[in-house]
């Protein structure tokens, strides 16, 4: 059997652990060929890939970032270096020409889109689902989620002892996309005072009176902003921010916009952090060591048993799969009638909202 294996989108924590454990697991348990292509749709499109051996896979579990590079503008529907054309044709030659059986797909939403066009094309994959955002369908958890929350709830913790010396507002922007899991856990376990996603569109009127309130008493607070957040007035800076771009440097526009509409409203400092992709970079938490662990191994036991167009998932503690075709071009959104959402405003966490 001939697998090729690439990573797909943004790098994450716990990639390498991924390649490790599919790779292991073909070779040792399944006699396996194992195909790693480089940058990847990009490596698949140019026909660029190595052969993964035990040595290649020495040392990695730990180490953050992909060893096989990733390119996350690479889409043979739409190449960028080829004006936007569609290259796919090209894939499936390199595909056929280095004959192989299938591929592992480690990547988030967009990545499994494309795995599902690649699909019905006759490329046969499995996936894996990535990223530090944990907004991927009918997958508890995605493998990076942990560290990128561990990274943001220290900056968190950091940023509460010199808010707090200097009696000012503090806001920690992070990242997450268009989906708020990564604010608020790391605005929960750091103790955020106000917690603020996309999902609960917030009240900068609001914002600003919680500020005042504290400022009375605790003197200082601590403001935890998903970089997706939009507000209520409708003024919707981050979609466009993250989509349509053109400019790479585009983190720090919710974060600096609500400094700016909170200044005239309160009477206190205020310093904006963007923690950016500090939260992408490093080295993968033990649990997220762990998940891609099992992630991998279970990748592999589906390919072993030719269950072709599936995604691993994590549901309720168990490891299963589902259609990469249900996943695909999808965000799972935070509920808002969820009970992590009830525990922080239990605890007195404002959402900017004073319906909330
Ligand atoms: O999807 C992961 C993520 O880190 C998001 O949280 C963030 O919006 C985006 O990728 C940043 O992408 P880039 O590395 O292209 O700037």
């Amino acid at each position: 059997m001939r697998i090729g294996v690439l990573t797909g989108g943004g790098d994450c924590p716990g990639l390498n652990a991924v390649i490790r454990a599919v790779t292991k697991s073909l070779l040792l348990k399944c006699d396996a060929t194992v195909i790693g292509f480089e940058e990847g749709f990009l490596g698949m499109i140019e026909g660029r890939s190595r052969e993964l051996d035990l040595v290649a896979l020495k040392g990695i579990l730990a180490r953050g970032g992909t060893i096989l590079g990733t390119h996350n503008k690479a889409n043979p529907f739409n190449h960028y270096l080829a004006g936007g054309a569609d290259v796919s044709d090209q894939l499936v030659e390199n595909y056929h020409r280095l004959k192989l059986d299938g591929v592992v797909v480690i990547g988030g939403d967009g990545t499994m889109s494309i795995a599902h066009r690649l699909s019905e094309k006759g490329v046969k994959c499995v996936g894996v689902p990535k990223t530090i955002d944990n907004d991927l369908m009918h997958t508890d958890r995605t493998f990076g989620f942990d560290t990128a929350v561990a990274v943001a709830t220290e900056a968190v913790d950091r940023l509460q002892t010199t808010g707090e010396s200097h009696s000012r507002v503090m806001i920690l922007e992070t990242m997450g996309r268009y989906a708020g899991w990564l604010a608020l856990h790391s605005g929960l376990a750091g103790g955020a005072d106000v917690i603020l996603v996309p999902e609960l569109p917030f009240d900068v009127e609001e914002v600003a009176r919680v500020c005042r309130k504290r400022k009375k008493r605790q003197r200082f607070t601590m403001i935890v902003v998903a970089e997706g957040a939009t507000m209520l007035d409708g003024e919707q800076v981050v979609r466009e921010r993250i989509d349509d771009s053109p400019d790479p440097i585009r983190l720090g526009g919710v974060g600096n916009l609500l400094a700016e509409k909170l200044k005239p409203l309160v009477d206190s400092e205020i310093r904006t952090t963007i923690l950016g992709h500090i939260q992408r970079g490093g080295t993968p938490t033990a649990f997220d060591r762990v998940l891609s662990t099992a992630f991998g191994a279970h990748a592999a036991s589906l390919v072993a048993g030719g269950r072709w167009g599936r995604m691993v998932a994590l549901q309720n503690g168990q490891m299963t799969s589902v259609e990469i075709a249900e996943v695909a071009d999808q965000t799972r959104l935070v509920p808002v009638d969820s009970l992590l959402v009830h525990a922080a405003a239990a605890v007195g966490t404002s959402f900017g909202r004073a319906d909330f």
